[in-house]
């Protein structure tokens, strides 16, 4: 989508439709919307009185303009209670304004930026907001459609129309961001969706190599030799019961000082996860088997956050990995009982070939100390108890380090999406002691995803370090406990794509 800003008033404004919204219980409406509603000779202040309109969340009206103004029709989008007002409210009612004007099939509408004159909030935010809620609430994943109808996909261009000329370098600035971040949002969506015949490891790494040449970031690819020679035991043990062929990404961003440690991120890049001889059943407690086509998100936000990085510029350096493979059943697959030995030399014993997650970040993680990292982000789906912990709504976040922690729960205030903490006391080390090996790769029932947190904690050598299980908020299955937003289309949300990049935005500050 074409997002861009103009000049002038957008009571007088032409266009297909134009979008201004109304807090709930107002009876007066001031500012853009005043204004239009002066023009409309009080139709909308009438509709307002008569109860017609009472502009609660995300309720979108669309009124006729009947030669009054020059647009064609108005959207009034309702912001809802004025004291629970966020950004992301600002994101959910652009795009419900976009999707409005989808399905009429417009192909292109304007709007005032939300937030940015009665509401009180940052320009740029409420811009990138305004943006962001567009492009992602218009994302549609459309690969494999043979048919398309006639404006499905619209709208392709939205104006955000401005009364003050000295603003508009700030927006144009902050179109831009939102742009490079929907972008990387997209990309991870089209990863996350794609079904996993058509994202083997070869692929995704062919991708990301496209994808680096473009952007401007440096990408090595490990071969299924190449890991068994650098010693990555435990992707091994994992990708050796598939036919396809497993690779290990590397994609480095140096836009800061020479001086500074590089930030690692490590993402699990599962393009199926069957179980393997610990074979899942066809239907989980959590979902349908099918549903882990999604077990590689983690690599796909790192990927996108590398993606973001380049585009930005950020001043910082970043190195992001990913361990790609499949984890399938076969005849050369890994058992119940086998020992495994990481890139950094300690041996896991794996006891059910399902927790399969940690194993290939055991050697993600090894791998980055070669880069002497600042810190330590890993990124995976990785259990099924941090779904039963804390619903698909929200990211957990648990690790070492106090203020990267602090970070993302700032970020995630930006960018809406939620995070909370999960402890890593020393006391949950215990389930994962090996009678056999240095550690085993189960730790019970109970605190499932704190003891994959402490299994993952062992091979960070005590470096700042934090993990996020997005196992819930990775997918929207459209049901009620799904993560919900009006810019999250069934299918792959993104999350955490927008955090991430948002945190490391605050942090090149
Ligand atoms: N990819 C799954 C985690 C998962 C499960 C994500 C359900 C989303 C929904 C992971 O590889 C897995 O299978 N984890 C097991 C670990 C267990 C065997 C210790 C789990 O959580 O059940
Ligand atoms: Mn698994
Ligand atoms: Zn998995």
């Amino acid at each position: 989508m074409d997002v861009r800003v103009a000049v002038g008033d957008i009571a007088q404004w032409k266009d297909e439709a134009i979008v201004v919204n109304l807090f709930d219980g107002v009876s007066k409406p001031g500012g853009a919307t005043g204004a239009v509603d002066k023009a409309l000779g009080g139709a909308l202040s009438q509709l307002i009185a008569a109860g017609d309109i009472k502009a609660k969340f995300k309720e979108c009206y669309v009124l006729p303009t009947l030669g009054k103004i020059s647009a064609v029709r108005v959207f009034v989008v309702g912001l809802g209670e004025r004291g629970k007002f966020t950004l992301d409210r600002v994101r959910e009612a652009s795009a419900k304004a976009c999707l409005q004007a989808r399905a009429l099939r417009l192909d292109s509408i304007s709007t005032i930026v939300h937030g940015a004159g009665i509401g009180g909030m940052d320009l740029a935010d409420a811009t990138e907001a305004v943006a962001e809620g567009a492009v992602l609430g218009t994302y549609r994943f459309a690969r494999y459609k043979t048919k398309e109808e006639d404006g499905e996909s619209g709208p392709d261009a939205l104006t955000l129309v401005t009364t003050e000329k000295r603003d508009v370098r700030a927006i144009e600035k902050a179109i831009g961001v939102a742009q490079a971040t929907a972008k990387a949002v997209g990309m991870a969506r089209d990863m996350v969706n794609a079904p996993s015949n058509d994202k083997t490891p070869r692929h995704l790494a062919d991708t990301c190599m496209t994808m680096a040449r473009d952007v401007g970031l440096k990408c090595v690819v490990y071969d299924e030799k190449d890991i068994q020679k650098l010693g990555m035991g435990a992707l091994w043990g994992v990708a050796r019961g598939s036919e396809q062929p497993p690779r290990f990404v590397v994609l480095e961003w140096w836009g800061g000082p020479k001086s500074q440690k590089p930030i690692a991120l490590v993402g699990k890049g599962i393009t199926f996860d069957t179980g393997g001889i610990s074979l899942k059943p066809q239907e989980g407690m959590l979902g349908p088997m099918w549903e882990m086509k999604y077990d590689m998100a983690g690599a796909a936000t790192v990927f996108a956050t590398m993606r973001a990085c380049a585009e930005l510029k950020l001043p910082l350096n970043v190195v992001g990995v990913a361990p790609c493979t499949e984890n399938m059943p076969g005849g050369n697959a890994q058992k119940p009982g086998d020992i495994v030995r990481t890139i950094g030399g300690k041996t896991i014993e794996v006891l059910n070939t399902d927790a399969e997650g940690r194993l290939v970040l055991a050697d993600g993680i090894g791998y980055v100390m070669r880069y002497d990292p600042q810190l330590i982000l890993d990124v995976a789906t990785l259990t099924g108890s941090m779904v039963f912990a804390l619903g698909k709504k929200t990211t957990g976040m648990l690790g070492t380090d106090r203020k990267t922690i602090r970070r993302l729960l700032d970020a995630s205030q930006v960018t809406g999406e939620p995070f909370w903490e999960m402890p890593v006391f020393e006391e949950y080390a215990e389930a994962v002691k090996s009678d056999f090996a240095d550690v085993k790769n189960v730790g019970g029932r109970p605190a499932g995803a704190i003891t994959a947190a402490k299994f993952l904690e062992k091979f960070t050598d005590g470096r700042p370090w934090v993990h996020l299980d997005i196992a819930g908020p990775v997918w929207n299955d459209g049901g009620v406990d799904a993560p919900k937003r009006e810019y999250h289309p069934k299918g792959a949300t993104g999350v955490p794509v927008r955090t991430l990049i948002r945190m490391l935005r605050d942090w090149a500050k």
